[in-house]
Order: C-alpha cells, then sequence, then structure tokens
C-alpha cells in the first residue's frame, strides 16, 4: 500500500454507520500514510443524483463534510483533503477514458442499473459516473482504495480501464486494489429494521444534539421478551446491546449482556449506560465540529491546500497522458 485515494459524496450529515464503517478506517490509514492518503470530496458526482443535488445546498453540504471529517480526526496537515472540482483535471481525465470505455461495460453496472431504473430520465452522467471514479483513483496512481462492498464493481472498472488505457498507449496506470474493511460492523438503524440509512431515516447523526439521540434511543426496540421488567432478556437479540459493542468498553458490555440475562438491568438503564459511552465517543468529534464551525477558515485553509497539493499530482499526471494519447501541443 503505497498511495491511497477514497471519495465521499457530500450528501449531507454523516451516520454513526459512516463513522464506524468508514471514516475511523480513513483515520487509521491517515495516520500511517500521512500525504499519502487523499480523500476527495466528490462534488461532481454529486451532480448525477437528481433528486438530491441542490445547487444552493451544495456549497454548504461540501464544507460540512469536510468539516465533519476533520472533526472526526482526518488530520488535514497529515493527509490530503481536497474537493473533487477544485482539481478540474479529474474530469479531463475522465472526459479521455470515456473515448476508451465501451458504453456496455458502463450499462452493465449494477448501480447504474439501480439508480437509472428508478428515473424517467436517465442524464448521461449517471451512466459515465463511474468512468469520473476510474478518473479520480487513477489520476492519482493510486494503488489502494478503501470502500464498502457497494463499490467493487466501480474498481473492477477501473482496473479494466487502466489496462486498457495501458494497453493503447504503453504502461501509465497500476491496478488499483479495494481494501475492503474487513472489521467495520454493519451497523443496523436505530428502527432495529433495516441497515443505518440516510435513506431510511433510521439514522443516528455523528454531529446530532445528544438530547436527540437520547431521544431516539429512548424509544429504539429492544429484546421483544422482555415485556416486564423482570422478563429475562437476550442480549444477542437487541440493537442497543449491539451499538454497546460499538462503544463501551468490555467490561460495561459483559456486565449488560450478564444484567439482561438475568433481569438484573432495566432496558432503560441498559440504554443510559449506552448513551454515556456513545457520547463519549461523539462529544469530542461534535466539539470539534463546533471549534471549526467557529472558525470556517481553518476548514478553507485545508481545502485549499489538499486541492493544491492534489492538483499538482494531477497535473503531472496530465502532461504524461496528454502526450501518450497525441494531443498536439507546440508550445
Ligand atoms: N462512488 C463512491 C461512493 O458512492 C464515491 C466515490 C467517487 C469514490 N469517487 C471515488 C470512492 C473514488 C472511492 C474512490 O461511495
Ligand atoms: Fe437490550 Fe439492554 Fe434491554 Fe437487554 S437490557 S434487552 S441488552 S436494552
Amino acid at each position: 500500500m503505497k498511495r491511497v485515494l477514497s471519495g465521499i459524496q457530500p450528501t449531507g450529515a454523516i451516520h454513526i454507520g459512516n463513522y464506524l464503517g468508514a471514516i475511523k478506517q480513513w483515520v487509521q490509514l491517515g495516520e500511517s500514510l500521512g500525504k499519502e492518503a487523499l480523500f476527495c470530496i466528490v462534488d461532481y458526482h454529486a451532480l448525477t443524483n437528481p433528486s438530491a443535488y441542490d445547487p444552493e445546498l451544495l456549497p454548504q453540504r461540501t464544507f460540512e463534510a469536510a468539516l465533519a471529517n476533520i472533526a472526526a480526526g482526518l488530520d488535514p496537515q497529515k493527509i490530503t483533503l481536497f474537493v473533487q472540482s477544485h482539481v478540474p483535471e479529474h474530469t479531463e481525465l475522465s472526459w479521455i477514458f470515456t473515448t476508451q470505455t465501451p458504453v456496455g461495460d458502463l450499462t452493465r453496472m449494477t448501480q447504474y442499473k439501480d439508480k437509472a431504473g428508478k428515473l424517467k430520465s436517465v442524464p448521461a452522467g449517471l451512466l459515465m459516473y463511474p468512468v469520473l471514479q476510474a478518473a479520480d483513483i487513477l489520476i492519482y496512481k493510486a494503488d489502494t482504495v478503501p470502500v464498502g462492498e457497494d463499490q467493487l464493481q466501480h474498481l473492477e472498472l477501473t482496473r479494466e480501464i487502466a489496462r486498457r488505457f495501458n494497453g493503447a498507449f504503453g504502461e501509465t496506470f497500476p491496478e488499483p486494489q479495494a481494501l475492503l474493511n474487513s472489521r467495520a460492523p454493519r451497523v443496523p438503524g436505530v428502527d432495529g429494521a433495516a441497515k443505518m440509512s440516510k435513506s431510511v431515516g433510521n439514522t443516528i447523526d455523528m454531529l446530532e444534539d445528544p438530547k436527540s439521540i437520547w431521544e431516539k434511543l429512548r424509544v429504539a426496540p429492544t429484546d421483544p421478551a422482555r415485556v416486564r421488567r423482570n422478563d429475562p432478556g437476550d442480549p444477542d437479540r437487541c440493537l442497543i446491546f449491539k451499538y454497546h459493542s460499538y462503544f463501551s468498553p468490555e467490561e460495561v458490555q459483559q456486565a449488560v449482556s450478564q444484567g439482561c440475562r438475568s433481569a438484573g438491568i432495566g432496558c432503560v438503564d441498559c440504554k443510559k449506560l449506552l448513551f454515556d459511552n456513545m457520547m463519549k465517543t461523539l462529544r469530542p468529534i461534535q466539539e470539534r465540529a463546533a471549534e471549526l464551525r467557529r472558525q470556517p477558515e481553518i476548514v478553507e485553509a485545508a481545502l485549499r491546500e489538499g486541492a493544491e497539493r492534489a492538483r499538482s499530482m494531477a497535473r503531472e499526471t496530465m502532461h504524461e497522458v496528454r502526450r501518450k494519447i497525441g494531443l498536439y501541443k507546440p508550445y
């Protein structure tokens, strides 16, 4: 692993499923790789979602995505955090790749089929989405891409695009590998019914007001066997216990497990314990976020420096690519 790139869409609040599933891993990668870790807020990708894209809200959401990631521990002094549209070379490379990519490779992408199936009019950008993603990665010659399972097909296509380009124009791009976070939990939503997801509306957000978090936990389902306070329960059938496993120390988990099975602890107390431990993780993040909100210039400067660093790498690749594909350049 030499250079890592990952992208996130600026689609609004980050929930604890995103935090535990992705951001925590990024923070660790950033610690070990420093400047070779690139994190890109993919605003051009956000434009392909006609139901979520709003030109009034996009700048705010992009800023918020940067702020939230910095608050969560990504250190922009160490890593390279930047906004996709601030490095226009991504779209330039993307165009070049589209000329080398068969339409059939794109129409068979499952994410495309899912998204396009729900739309009356399908923007061509939705079809090109994975080509832009390939450009995001290959323009930095990144070898490792931390993603969720839903992105494996896009990664495979990225490798295909790299291979095809190398075959046609000479060895240029490495074939990047996906880095699946095997320790990432599939965090259930606070409704206990579905995976935590913004579209389902069952999230606890990383920067959510503690009162609101408590209110959600208070009414969250527990083991249905515990009808009365004295009924013993099975923690393995309880959402709250699952959450304890993410946030509470081992001793607390053991005490809760025993207390639940023996009816020694009530669900409300169990939830209070969870809330306290959850806030031990979230409070410092929320405090940093509040600080950054008071000093937005810190976030702005980080993104400016990030874009400069990213851009100097991207420019180098584009010089090479332009020459290799035969663009005329007499000056
Ligand atoms: N498609 C990715 C997602 O929805 C976001 C993304 C865009 C990305 N460009 C990327 C992820 C490059 C990794 C690398 O999650
Ligand atoms: Fe769930 Fe805790 Fe109640 Fe047991 S005591 S059912 S783990 S909330």
